[in-house]
C-alpha cells in the first residue's frame, strides 16, 4: 500500500470512520462508486423465503422505487409478529447502505480549505463483494450479549473491488455501516459518490458486547418516528441496544390490551401511546437494523401512573407538597410490597406483555431503581420503613418477577440498587446496570454479576440544563442558579473522557459487558431530542466500540476525535438527525487549528 496513513492529523481530514475501527489501514486516491454499482451476496440459503427478486441471482441492484419499501418493511409482512432472520438483515443493510451513500450523504466542504475541488473522475467501484464465513446463531435477531461475533473485515482495492466479510450477519451489517462513511456525494453527479482515500483495508470488532441507549418514553412521549430516527441513528454509531424506559410515575404510554385502563387512564393524553402494532413495529424497525429493543418497566417505584387506573396498588401516591419525603421526583408512589393485589395485577401484565417482547428481545428490565423507604410507611400492607422488614418482602418482589421473566425465556436486567442498597440475592443470569458511580461497578463484579456502566457523571445527557423544578420565591435564593444535581452539562468530550474500566480489577473485566448512555426526558421532548442525544451519544458510541483507550494504551484523544465526530456529525445530519455541531467550520477546514496543548 503506497501512502499509508492511519489517523494522520494534517494532510486529510476526510477519513473519518466513526466509531474508530481495530485496524485502518488507507491510501489517498480517489475511487467513485455509482448507484448501480452491484452488491453481490451469495446469500445463506432460503432464498425463495425473500419478496425482493433481484435477491434470488444472489445479488442487487438499485431500483427508481427501492426506497419508498424502507419503512414499511414491517407492514409488508405477513406475520407481523416474526422477528428478521440474518437473510432479511443483509437484505435490508444492502438496501439502506445504497440510500444512505446516494440519497442521506453530505457534501464534505467543511473539512477542506476554501475553494477545494472535488477529485476529477477516475476509477470507479465495480462490484461489492459481500460473505458471510459463519453460520448464525438462531436467535441472530435477539442475541444475549457474547453470543454474536460482530467482527467485520473491509477491503478496498485500487482497481475499485470491495469485498465485506463477516462471521455473522450482524459483522455484515456493521461492515457495510462502516462502507457508507467512506463516501462523499458529489457536488456535480447526483449518482455518484467518492471515497478520497482508496485504497482501503479495516479489520474490526466491538470492544464492549452491549452498546446502548436508553430514551425515557414517559416523562415526556416520544412518537414512533421519533423513536425510529433515534434507532437509525444508534444503528449508525454500530451500537446494538436500545433500552426504551416506556413507563415511569408521570404517564404510562405502552398499551396493555388485557388492561387497556393502564394507558387510558395512564398516558398523558389518549393518542400519546404506543399499541401493540406500533410496539410491535419498533422492535421489528430496530431488530432488522442489528439492534435489539429492552424494553423496561421500573419498579417498585417509578409507578405513580399505575395509581391512575389502579389506586389499590400503589402507596404514598401523589403526597403534596411534601412529595420529596416520598419520591425522588413528583408524583410520588411505589408498588404495595406486601400485597396480593399487586402479585396478581404483575402476573396479569407480565403475561399480556412478556409473549410481545420475546420474539425481539432476549431481555427485560424490571426496574428497580430509587425505591423510597419512606413510601411504605403509607403502605396498608407493610406500615413500616425498616429494612429488616422490607428487604424480605423486596426480595420476594423481585424473585416473583424475575420467576416469570425466565419463564419465556429471558433474560432479567435490574437497576443497581436492588444489589448494592437491597442486599438482594439476583440469579447468576441477572445483568446489573449501574448508574451511580465507577465503585459501583467494581461493587457488582465483585459480586460475580454481570454489568452495565453509564456513571451519570459521564454519560446523563440530560445533565447540566438547570432544574426543572420551580422553587417559591422563600426559597429560591438557597437554590440559584438553579443547577440541576448533575450539572455541569455533559460536552461532548467529557462522555469521551469517560473509561469504564478504569477501576475494575483485571479478573473481573469480563463482567463488564458494556454500558448505555442515558436520556431521562424532563426537559426533553420531540423538538429537542435529535439535539440532545446527538452527537454526544456517538461519542458514548465511539467508547463502547473502540474502548476508551488508543491502540498505544492511551486515552483517546479529542484532537483525532473532534474532526471524525464533526464528519459524523455531518452524516447523522444528511440521514435526518437534527445532531448539533461540534465546532466551526473554521475548525475543520484546514488542518485543525481549534486545539491546546497540543505538541506535533
Ligand atoms: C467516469 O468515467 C467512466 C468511464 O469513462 C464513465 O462510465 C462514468 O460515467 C464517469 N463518471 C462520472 C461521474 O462522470
Ligand atoms: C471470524 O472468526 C475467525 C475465527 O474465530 C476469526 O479469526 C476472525 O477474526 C473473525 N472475523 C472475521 C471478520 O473474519
Ligand atoms: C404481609 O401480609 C400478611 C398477610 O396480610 C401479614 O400476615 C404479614 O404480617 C404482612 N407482613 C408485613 C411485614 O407486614
Ligand atoms: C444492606 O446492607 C447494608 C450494609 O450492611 C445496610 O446498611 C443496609 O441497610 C442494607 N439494606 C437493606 C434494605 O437491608
Ligand atoms: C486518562 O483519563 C483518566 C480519566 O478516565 C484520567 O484520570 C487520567 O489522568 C488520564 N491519563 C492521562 C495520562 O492523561
Amino acid at each position: 500500500m503506497k501512502s499509508l496513513i492511519i489517523f494522520s492529523l494534517f494532510t486529510s481530514l476526510a477519513v473519518a470512520i466513526w466509531p474508530a475501527p481495530v485496524h485502518y489501514e488507507h491510501g489517498n486516491t480517489a475511487l467513485w462508486i455509482s448507484e448501480s454499482v452491484r452488491f453481490n451476496w451469495a446469500g445463506a440459503g432460503n432464498v425463495g423465503f425473500l419478496t425482493m427478486q433481484e435477491v434470488n441471482d444472489g445479488s442487487f441492484r438499485a431500483q427508481s422505487n427501492e426506497y419508498d419499501h424502507l419503512q414499511s418493511d414491517y407492514h409488508k409482512r405477513t406475520h407481523a409478529s416474526a422477528a428478521p432472520s440474518g437473510q432479511d438483515i443483509i437484505e435490508h443493510a444492502i438496501k439502506s447502505t445504497k440510500e444512505t451513500i446516494f440519497k442521506k450523504n453530505f457534501v464534505p466542504w467543511r473539512f477542506h480549505p476554501r475553494n477545494w475541488k472535488e477529485p476529477e473522475n477516475g476509477t470507479s467501484i465495480s462490484e461489492v463483494n459481500i460473505e458471510v464465513l459463519g453460520k448464525d446463531p438462531k436467535n441472530i435477531a435477539k442475541p444475549l450479549a457474547g453470543s454474536v461475533d460482530e467482527s467485520y473485515s473491509l477491503d478496498l482495492n485500487e482497481k475499485g473491488k470491495v469485498s465485506i466479510a463477516a462471521n455473522s450477519s450482524l459483522g455484515i451489517v456493521r461492515g457495510l455501516t462502516t462502507f457508507t462513511q467512506l463516501f462523499f456525494a458529489s457536488e456535480k453527479y447526483d449518482d455518484w459518490a467518492y471515497t478520497l482515500s482508496g485504497p482501503i483495508k479495516i479489520l474490526d470488532a466491538p470492544k464492549f458486547q452491549h452498546r446502548g441507549l436508553n430514551l425515557d418514553v414517559s416523562r415526556n412521549y416520544f412518537s414512533p418516528e421519533d423513536i425510529k430516527r433515534t434507532i437509525d441513528a444508534i444503528a449508525y454509531n454500530k451500537m446494538n441496544r436500545f433500552h426504551l424506559h416506556v413507563t415511569d410515575s408521570q404517564s404510562w404510554p405502552l398499551v396493555i390490551p388485557s388492561m387497556p385502563e393502564l394507558s387510558a387512564k395512564g398516558a398523558y393524553r389518549p393518542e400519546l401511546i404506543y399499541t401493540p402494532e406500533v410496539f410491535a413495529e419498533i422492535q421489528y424497525y430496530a431488530s432488522i437494523r442489528g439492534v435489539e429493543l429492552i424494553t423496561e418497566i421500573d419498579m417498585p417505584g417509578h409507578t405513580s401512573s399505575i395509581a391512575l387506573s389502579h389506586p389499590e396498588l400503589i402507596a404514598a401516591f401523589d403526597k403534596q407538597p411534601n412529595w420529596d419525603t416520598y419520591a425522588a421526583e413528583p408524583p410520588s408512589g411505589t408498588f404495595k410490597l406486601n400485597s396480593t393485589a399487586v402479585t396478581s395485577f404483575l402476573e396479569k401484565l407480565f403475561d399480556d406483555l412478556l409473549p410481545r417482547i420475546q420474539p425481539y428481545s432476549s431481555y427485560f428490565h424490571t426496574g428497580g431503581d430509587e425505591v423510597n423507604k419512606n413510601a411504605y410507611t403509607l403502605d396498608d400492607t407493610v406500615k413500616s420503613s425498616d429494612p429488616a422488614v422490607l428487604q424480605p418482602l423486596m426480595q420476594k418482589f423481585v424473585d416473583r418477577n424475575h420467576d416469570q421473566v425466565r419463564k419465556l425465556g429471558l433474560t432479567p436486567i435490574v437497576w443497581e440498587e436492588m444489589l448494592l442498597d437491597w442486599n438482594l440475592t439476583l440469579g447468576n443470569d441477572v445483568i446489573v446496570q449501574s448508574w451511580q458511580s465507577d465503585e459501583a461497578v467494581a461493587q457488582i463484579t465483585a459480586k460475580g454479576h454481570k454489568v452495565l456502566f453509564g456513571n451519570y457523571n459521564y454519560w446523563y445527557l440530560d445533565c447540566g440544563k438547570g432544574q426543572w423544578l420551580n422553587f417559591d420565591p422563600s426559597v429560591s435564593a438557597n437554590f440559584w442558579p438553579y443547577e440541576d444535581y448533575c450539572a455541569p452539562f455533559h460536552n461532548w468530550r467529557l462522555v469521551y473522557s469517560y473509561d469504564p474500566l478504569a477501576g475494575i480489577p483485571t479478573e473481573n473485566q469480563h463482567l463488564v459487558i458494556g454500558g448505555e448512555a442515558h436520556m431521562w426526558a424532563e426537559q426533553t421532548d420531540s423538538t429537542n431530542v435529535d439535539r440532545m442525544l446527538w452527537p454526544r451519544a456517538a461519542a458514548a458510541a465511539e467508547i463502547l466500540w473502540s474502548g476508551a483507550k488508543d491502540a498505544q494504551g492511551q486515552n483517546r484523544s479529542q484532537i483525532d476525535a473532534a474532526p471524525r465526530l464533526s464528519e459524523m456529525r455531518e452524516r447523522l445530519v444528511a440521514r435526518g438527525v437534527g445532531a448539533e455541531p461540534i465546532q466551526m467550520p473554521y475548525c475543520t477546514m484546514d488542518g485543525m487549528r481549534c486545539q491546546l496543548g497540543y505538541k506535533p
